[in-house]
This record gives structure tokens, sequence and C-alpha cells, in this order.
């Protein structure tokens, strides 16, 4: 998958194969940059990649491996002159990380360190790191911004990616040839407009998109709505979505920003609240398809409403979320509706890479 074409420098991407890191992956390549892919395949299958190649006519290089492998990572880095990294690779599901606390600080904390350790040796100081609004914590007056402090966080998940700020804002303080974004994600959906990448959770969803493109495909027979007695206009909670095509973009603009050493923090998100049963709306209208959902009791550690402020991103990266809802909406159905079953053909819900 070898590409001879180096316009802008090769860009790594961990966790590439990922929901996030393959729009990202694909934004890059149209951007004219190089990429490397290193993924464990742990939550991905490699068919992403596949696409990316397809949809943008370009190849890349994939190589799986886990970032906690530092063998792995010193070959890559002799092997690859890299300009940046991109860090998506990590555990994601809140609820698993109460079960399996070890598991996520391993992946996520051990994994970054071990990543940082790789880069520093090979010379490579230029960073961007998957970082989570979750780390504001619950008692953080909205909108948020990216002057507040980080929060108490309530699930090990969480405390994974406040830990992996400060361990990155202490390395900036230790040597100034570190340049590295920390990217605030809001709540990421959408798909790619092509209907050929998205979104492919194992099992039951654990959020809220694919869990309604599910119900609208057949696979599941109804959205549970965790609680509807928020102190919010229709009682349930809300949430700053944004495309992920938007957000691979300001993955883009990040990288190209990484000249300034220290650590810039961005919010990316809408600026937009939107409550759970707006969003079941708005999927019916497009899809003209029902959405039967019932309410249950509040989720745990769900909070009642959040949404960024999106001004510094927008004032020094010149990015903004351009896709609206409806965008959202169609590239989410068209994705659910060309794959029922995600990434896999056999109708299954058998964890990828078993
Ligand atoms: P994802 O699970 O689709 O992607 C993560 C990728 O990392 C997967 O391809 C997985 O196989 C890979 N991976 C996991 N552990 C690895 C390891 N040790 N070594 C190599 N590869 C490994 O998740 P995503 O939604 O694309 O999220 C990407 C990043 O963004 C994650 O760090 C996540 O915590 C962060 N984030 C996601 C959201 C969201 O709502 N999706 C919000 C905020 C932050
Ligand atoms: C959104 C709303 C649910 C599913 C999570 C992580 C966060 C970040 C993004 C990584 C909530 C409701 C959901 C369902 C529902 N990830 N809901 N029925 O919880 O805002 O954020 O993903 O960093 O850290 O916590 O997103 O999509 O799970 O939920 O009613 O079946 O939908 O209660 O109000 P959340 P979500």
């Amino acid at each position: 998958m070898q590409d001879t074409n180096m316009q802008q420098g090769n860009i790594l991407v961990t966790g590439g194969a990922g929901y996030i890191g393959s729009h990202t992956a694909l934004a890059l390549l149209e951007a004219g940059y190089e990429v490397v892919v290193l993924d464990n395949l742990i939550n991905a299958s490699k068919e992403s990649l596949v696409r990316v190649e397809q949809i943008t006519g370009r190849s890349l290089t994939f190589i799986e491996g886990d970032v906690r492998d530092r063998a792995c990572l010193d070959q890559l880095f002799s092997e690859h002159a890299i300009h940046a990294v991109i860090h998506f690779a990590g555990l994601k599901a809140v609820g698993e990380s109460v079960e399996q606390p070890l598991a996520y600080y391993d992946a996520n904390v051990n994994g970054s360190v071990t990543l940082c350790q790789a880069m520093e040796q090979a010379g490579v100081f230029r960073l961007v790191f998957s970082s989570s609004a979750t780390v504001y914590g619950p008692d953080a007056p909205v909108p948020y911004q990216e002057t507040m402090p980080r929060g108490r966080t309530s699930n090990p998940y969480g405390a994974s990616k406040s830990i992996v700020e400060q361990v990155l804002e202490d390395v900036v303080k230790s040597d100034e040839r570190w340049s590295v974004a920390l990217l605030r994600y809001f709540n990421p959906i959408g798909a790619h407009p092509s209907g050929q990448l998205g979104e492919d959770p194992q099992g039951i969803p654990n959020n809220l998109m694919p869990y309604i493109a599910q119900v609208a495909v057949g696979r599941r027979d109804a959205l549970t709505v965790f609680g509807n007695d928020y102190a919010t206009a229709d009682g349930t909670c809300v949430r700053d979505y944004l495309h992920v095509m938007d957000l691979a973009e300001g993955h883009v603009g990040a990288v190209g920003h990484l000249n300034q050493p220290g650590v810039h923090v961005y919010n990316l998100g809408t600026g937009q609240g939107l409550s759970v049963l707006e969003m079941v709306k708005a999927f019916e209208r497009v899809s003209e398809r029902p959405i039967p959902y019932q309410f249950a009791p509040r989720r745990e550690g769900d909070l009642a409403a959040f949404w960024a402020d999106p001004h510094k991103a927008q004032q020094e990266l010149g990015w903004q979320a351009r896709r609206n809802l409806d965008d959202m909406m169609i590239d989410t159905w068209r994705w659910q509706r060309q794959n029922p079953h995600g990434y896999r053909t056999d109708n299954s819900d058998t964890p990828l890479g078993m």
C-alpha cells in the first residue's frame, strides 16, 4: 500500500482503522498528506482502510500493531519519516471501563506514554491527541470553554483522558521541542457521504446515534431513552453532536498548526445542544422510518446537558463545523442502509477481529 507521492509528509495515525481515525485518514489523504496507520484491530476492521483507499484513489500504509509495543513503534519510526502523529488508538466504552479499569488505563495511558517515548527517541515532537469533553467533569458551566479547569471524572475512561492530558502538559513543559494539540471532541456522529465509511460498533451500541440507526434498519426493536426527567426543554439529555467529517477536517487543521511549541487545547463541537428526542425526530424525518422508543430510568453518569464553546478553534485553526443536523442524519442513514451489518459480511454481531 505504499505511495510515492510525498506532498505534505507522513502522518502516523494510531487507531486509524477505527471510526474517527478512518475518516481522518481519508481527510488527510485528500489534503495531500501521506498516511501511515497503526492499529491492533481490537475494535476495527481493515475493510475501513480498503474503502478509504477506494474513495480517495490514494494508497496508505497499514501496520497491524499495538501502541504499547515499543519495538513495533521503534521499527515504524525507523522505516517512515513521520512528520506528526495523530493518536486515536485506545478503548472508549465508558461502562466497560468501570468493569475493566486496568485494561483502560493500560490501553489509554500506558499506550500514550509508550507512544511519546518512541516519538521522543525518534525525534518526532508533533502530536494531536484525541481527548474528550468528558474531561470538563460534571460541575463545569455550559458552554464548556478551554480555559476551564479539568473537572473530576466519574469513570476510568474519562480519567484516562484527563491523565493523558496531564502527562502531555508535563512532557511539553519538560522539553520545548514538543507541540501538542489536545482536541476535546463533543459527540461525533454521521458518516462519509459516500455511504462507504461509518461507525460500526460491536454488539449492542452504547451510543445514541448507532442505536437509532440500527433500529431503523431492523437490527434492534426499539430505542431505550435513558431518562425523561432532566431539567431540559423536553426532559431528555442535551448534547453537542458534530459530523465526523467536520471532526476529521479539524484534525487536518490541527496538524497544520503544530508549528508553535506548547500545548494547544481546542473544543471540537458545533456550539449547539440537541436533545435525545430532537435527534430521534430528525432521524425519522430524514429516513422516513419510525423509530419506536420507550423511556427508562436515567443512565448512571449521564449529565443533563452540555455543549461546546467552539470559538477558539474557529479563531486559531480557522475550523468550524460546516455540516448541519440533516447532513449528519442523511449520512448516518445512507451508511447504515448500505451496510446494515457494518463492515461484516456475515450478518452477525460477532466482534471484529474474532
Ligand atoms: P474506535 O474504537 O472506532 O477507534 C479506536 C481505534 O484504536 C480502533 O481502530 C482500535 O482497533 C484501535 N486500538 C485500540 N487500542 C489500540 C492499541 N492498544 N493499539 C493500537 N490500536 C488500538 O473509536 P473512535 O470513536 O474512532 O475514537 C477514537 C479516539 O477518539 C479514541 O481515543 C476515543 O477515546 C476518542 N474519542 C471518541 C469519542 C466518540 O464519541 N467516538 C469522543 C471523544 C473522544
Ligand atoms: C447521548 C445521549 C444518553 C444511548 C459518550 C461518552 C463520552 C464521549 C462520547 C468519548 C445521552 C442517550 C444513549 C441509548 C439513550 N466518548 N442515550 N439511549 O454519553 O454523551 O457520550 O460518547 O469520549 O465520553 O460518555 O453519548 O451517544 O452515549 O449518549 O437515551 O441507547 O443519548 O443517555 O443522553 P454521551 P451517547
